[in-house]
């Protein structure tokens, strides 16, 4: 859902640069994925004549996730067997329509099998990269060196030299795929692999914040065309049906001194067991400081499922806490991200470094506290706290794989509260540096500014082939 809603809204901003483009997005449903056909209703009106989003049938040899399958290898038996559904859909459309040519195929990420579908119909393929500039450069390095056969065990102590990445990166902070070291991983980074047969990569960032990823890039020259076009945001987020809490949230928001409130949220897949939420719970009562708390329930044990709402967070949550921390903290589940990140009362963030959180965050100008869970967040984590010194230090290499087997390890409430003290302190260099680069994201997608040229010059590559 997240590629999607990211997808979508720069499928918006094409169409709105160049009159003569429409846009298809095919969309391959997960099994456990039910919010598509509402999203799908609540497309703006105002696009609906030139993008067009079609939910793909299920192919007849279709893949079921067994709880013993790979996530990754799910995943790509799941995006191949959808290759022929997408060549049909495809046909389908300019059968139609014959006075309309076909310009080439966007892929997402994980979706380089579409490469050669791409080909089958003689089109150009591009990326739209959703992640940030220094990661996608992660995967080209350890592609290279996988490609190389050079790739060797990875000591946890050690460190790497990633170009894309300022500092030497410790191995404990890439992401887990890359450090298994296995057949998955193998697969994982194929997919980069792959990327080098496209004609441009869209990122999602921009120039002024990733500029020495961006240079990384293009200094080689076995990567195709960057085009770093964020942040590609979907501001107007709406509250999603959930207009009571939505409106409970903002009125409490409203009560509270500017910069005052620390907000925490890991997530649409980010959960806590009973132990660390203690932590967590007595970090910010001996802190002091406001708090709104995201907290939802983890799903069974190995089953690649979504958090849920808690019936009764007192179950959870230390004795007595709600009363004791009653009017001063509010905890909450649905989280409408971006219109809390854009309240003046929000002073800092408690994140698990998403890359699309990190952009709302950098967007709202409000400086971030790193809880990494799982994928690349790990490498998020560190390349802010480290390369762009734009947020402090939780933990940078706390890791929470969707099905893994080893307990992640328990956060102490000391080392929680030392991280929100800093992050809340109203005249650190961080604050001051967020508060630049949420001026310089606006401008970034203004007219004449670094992101909207550079979606310009995609659109012309494009409309060129
Ligand atoms: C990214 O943010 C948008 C709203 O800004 C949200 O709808 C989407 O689900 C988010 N994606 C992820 C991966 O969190
Ligand atoms: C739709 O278009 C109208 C008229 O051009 C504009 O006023 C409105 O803001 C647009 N709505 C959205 C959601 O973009
Ligand atoms: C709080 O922030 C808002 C919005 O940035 C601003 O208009 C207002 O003056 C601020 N209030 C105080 C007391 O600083």
């Amino acid at each position: 859902m997240g590629h999607l809603v990211s997808t979508v809204e720069m499928a918006k901003q094409l169409v709105d640069r160049e009159d003569q483009l429409s846009i298809t997005v095919l969309i391959m449903t997960l099994p456990t994925e039910t919010k598509i056909p509402s999203y799908t209703k609540s497309l703006s009106s105002n696009y609906t004549s030139r993008i067009r989003l079609l939910e793909l049938t299920q192919p007849e040899t279709s893949v079921n996730m067994g709880s013993a399958t790979h996530p990754m290898k799910f995943m790509s038996e799941f995006i191949t067997s959808y290759k022929g559904r997408v060549k049909d859909a495809v046909a389908d459309m300019f059968s139609s329509l014959s006075s309309v040519k076909l310009a080439g195929f966007v892929i997402d990420m994980f979706c380089t099998a579409m490469i050669d579908v791409a080909n089958d119909f003689g089109v150009p393929s591009y990326l739209f990269y959703t992640s940030g500039a220094a990661m996608l450069g992660l995967q080209f390095h350890f592609q290279s060196l996988i490609s190389q056969n050079v790739l060797s065990y990875l000591d946890s102590e050690s460190e790497v030299l990633i170009p894309t990445y300022i500092n030497p990166v410790p191995v404990k902070f890439l992401p887990g795929l890359i450090l298994d070291n296995d057949e998955y991983s193998i697969m994982f980074l194929d997919l980069a692999g792959r990327f080098k047969e496209t004609k441009g990569i869209m990122v999602n960032t921009f120039v002024e914040v990733e500029s020495h990823a961006l240079k990384a890039l293009s200094d080689d020259e076995k990567i195709p065309p960057i085009y770093p076009v964020g942040p590609i945001l979907n501001l107007g987020g709406g509250n999603d049906g959930h207009g009571e809490e939505y409106d409970s949230i903002m009125k409490w928001l409203d009560g509270q001194p500017n910069s005052s409130v620390v907000f925490l949220c890991f997530g649409s897949m980010g959960s806590f067991e009973e132990d660390q939420v203690k932590e967590v719970a007595n970090a910010l009562e001996s802190s002091g400081y406001q708090f709104l708390w995201s907290l939802r329930q983890p799903p069974p044990k190995d089953k690649l499922q979504f958090p849920s709402e808690f019936e009764n967070l007192e179950e959870v949550l230390p004795e007595g806490f709600l009363q004791r921390t009653k009017g001063r903290g509010k905890m909450i589940g649905w989280a409408p991200q971006v219109a809390i990140l854009s309240h003046p009362s929000v002073g800092g963030f408690v994140s698990h470094c998403g890359w699309n959180s990190t952009l709302e965050s950098v967007r709202s100008g409000v400086p971030m506290a790193t809880w990494p869970m799982y994928a690349e967040q790990q490498s998020n984590a560190f390349q802010l706290v480290k390369d762009l010194e734009m947020a402090v230090e939780i933990k940078m290499d706390y890791r929470k794989d969707f099905m893994t087997i080893n307990q992640p390890v328990l956060v102490k409430a000391e080392e929680i509260g030392n991280g929100i003290r800093q992050l809340m302190d109203l005249v650190n260099k961080i604050r001051a540096k967020v508060r630049k680069m949420k001026e310089k994201s606006e401008a970034a997608i203004m007219e004449g500014g670094s992101s909207y040229v550079a979606l310009g010059n995609f659109v012309e590559t494009v409309m060129k082939s």
